[in-house]
């Protein structure tokens, strides 16, 4: 008999923690696996959880389809990449019309868009998802990002709400457009979320080399910094990674991880959207090169001992400063972040909601914070716009960036690397200033290639009469000739 409201294939961590979050709402959740001992294990999670009642556990692929109520929902939790593809090829032989499948991997978007239009003419619904908050979100509530076929959202939607996180009793799950539009917004939750994380990295580097301050005095600050505008979980946890104590040694672990950052790719697929659609994102690219360099250890090593140690004199900045400067990067950061979704928006034809995307981020993901909050709201009272010139962020960028001024510029006379923050300033001061210096880079391109420029009143696509390399040398020597 079909009672399942919803299926799910994949019970791995994520899988697992969604299907019982599942059950725990009360909704009954098919489960499948590939490898059965999955299943068995999971079983047994469920039973221990008290949750077995709202479970139905399949092994035969054709048994677990059977067992869902239609049109069918599907959740698929594998793997990015090809194992999602083969997956779909799987099912489709055991699909009907009107079912669909609900892909919550961390997948690129394109990937997504691709999916969608290859089962929109069979009539099998696709949604890309994304999902954050980890294991722990997936398991009590994460933030939910549904794209694809609306009409197979409604029918899966009363699920995803009740299994996302709630904030003021409102659920972090919202449908936000066609196609590859949840994974394009995850994607680039992702590329803010390295922006949020290089920028603590970096604040951190300034308290532990510029400020003498031990991991515990750090982890001290981040709490007491948790309590002000820097609320938010990534500030939470770091207040709590730099407070661990290694047991074996009884050193700060902190102290003891190597400095080479690992990434799975949401951050270089946000960098890469940004300069596709020529929307500035430095901080989200900072972000991605900070830890791209931070994985070339050795070579690091050997520069340092041809360069030798940094020579990082005491550095004349405040904590207080320190945590402004850390507002400033976050705002530009996440007016960098929002604008390449407004722009995606456009070229996709998405009409991706900005307040909705900042309001269901307010709980259950990794970048959740009181800013977003604040930022929904902002966002809410209307436009597009950069966040930059949105009212209530003007008043806070006007107080902030001075303080960023000073972390940057004690960063480079100390030595100390602010890649993302010394990105952020730049945009800040590039994107405020009327007046550019680009009218050089358009003579440049005019000189050297008849690229055309622009002056006012006179009209554009004009040129000067440039002297040639001929006439050039006839009016200089040649350099050592
Ligand atoms: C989330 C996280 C999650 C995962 C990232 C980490 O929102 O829950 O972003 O998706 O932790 O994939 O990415 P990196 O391995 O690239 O840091």
């Amino acid at each position: 008999m079909s009672t399942a409201d919803i299926g799910l294939i994949g019970l791995a961590v994520m899988g697992s923690n969604l299907a019982l979050n599942i059950a725990e709402k009360g909704y009954t959740v098919a489960v499948h696996n590939r490898t059965a001992s999955r299943i068995d294990n999971f079983v047994a999670m469920a039973t221990e959880q008290g949750l077995v009642g709202n479970v139905i556990a399949k092994a035969d692929i054709a048994e677990f389809i059977a067992s869902i109520k239609r049109p069918r929902s599907i959740i698929i939790m594998v793997k990015a990449g090809a194992p999602v593809d083969e997956m779909i090829e799987h099912l489709l032989p055991y699909l009907e019309e009107g079912d669909a499948i609900i892909e919550c991997g961390n997948s690129l978007f394109t990937d997504t868009q691709r999916r969608f239009d290859y089962l929109k003419p069979k009539n099998i619904g696709y949604l890309g998802v994304g999902v954050s908050g980890g294991e722990e979100g997936a398991r009590h509530g994460p933030s939910i990002m549904v794209g694809g076929s609306e009409q197979q959202w409604h029918n899966a939607e009363a699920v995803l709400t009740a299994i996302a996180a709630q904030f003021n009793g409102e659920s972090c799950c919202a449908y936000l457009g066609e196609g590859g539009a949840g994974h394009f917004v995850k994607t680039i939750h992702n590329g803010i979320e390295y922006g949020d994380m290089q920028m603590i990295a970096e604040v951190y580097g300034v308290m532990r080399d510029g400020l003498g301050m031990s991991p515990g005095e750090c982890a001290d600050v981040f709490k007491e910094w948790n309590k002000g505008p820097l609320n938010s979980y990534l500030i939470e946890i770091t207040g709590h990674v730099l407070a661990a104590i290694d047991e074996q040694t009884g050193q700060p672990l902190v102290e003891l991880i190597l400095d080479k950052a690992g990434q799975k790719g949401t951050g270089v697929w946000s960098a890469i959207a940004a300069q596709q659609m020529g929307v500035p994102a430095t901080a989200i690219e900072g972000a991605v090169a900070a830890r791209s360099i931070s994985a070339r250890k050795d070579e690091r090593v050997a520069a340092e001992a041809i360069y030798g140690k940094p020579n990082r004199t005491k550095t004349e900045v405040t904590l207080a400063e320190l945590e402004q400067a850390l507002l400033a990067g976050k705002i530009v950061s996440y007016a960098q972040g929002f604008a390449v979704i407004a722009k995606a928006s456009e070229e996709n034809g998405w009409a991706l909601p900005l307040a909705t995307i900042a309001k269901i981020w307010r709980a259950g993901c990794i970048i959740r914070s009181r800013f977003l909050d604040q930022m929904s709201a902002a966002y809410a009272k209307g436009g597009n716009t950069n966040l930059l010139v949105v009212p209530d962020f003007v008043e806070l960028m006007k107080e902030a960036h001075p303080s960023l001024r000073k972390v940057v510029a004690a960063g480079a006379v100390g030595e100390f690397p602010l890649v993302c923050l010394s990105a952020a300033l730049s945009y800040f001061d590039s994107y405020r200033q009327a007046q550019g210096t680009a009218n050089l880079i358009q003579g440049q391109r005019d000189f050297f290639g008849a690229h055309g420029f622009e002056i006012e009143g006179r009209g554009s696509n004009l040129h000067a009469k440039w002297p040639s390399t001929l006439e050039i040398a006839a009016l200089k020597p040649v350099i050592g000739g």
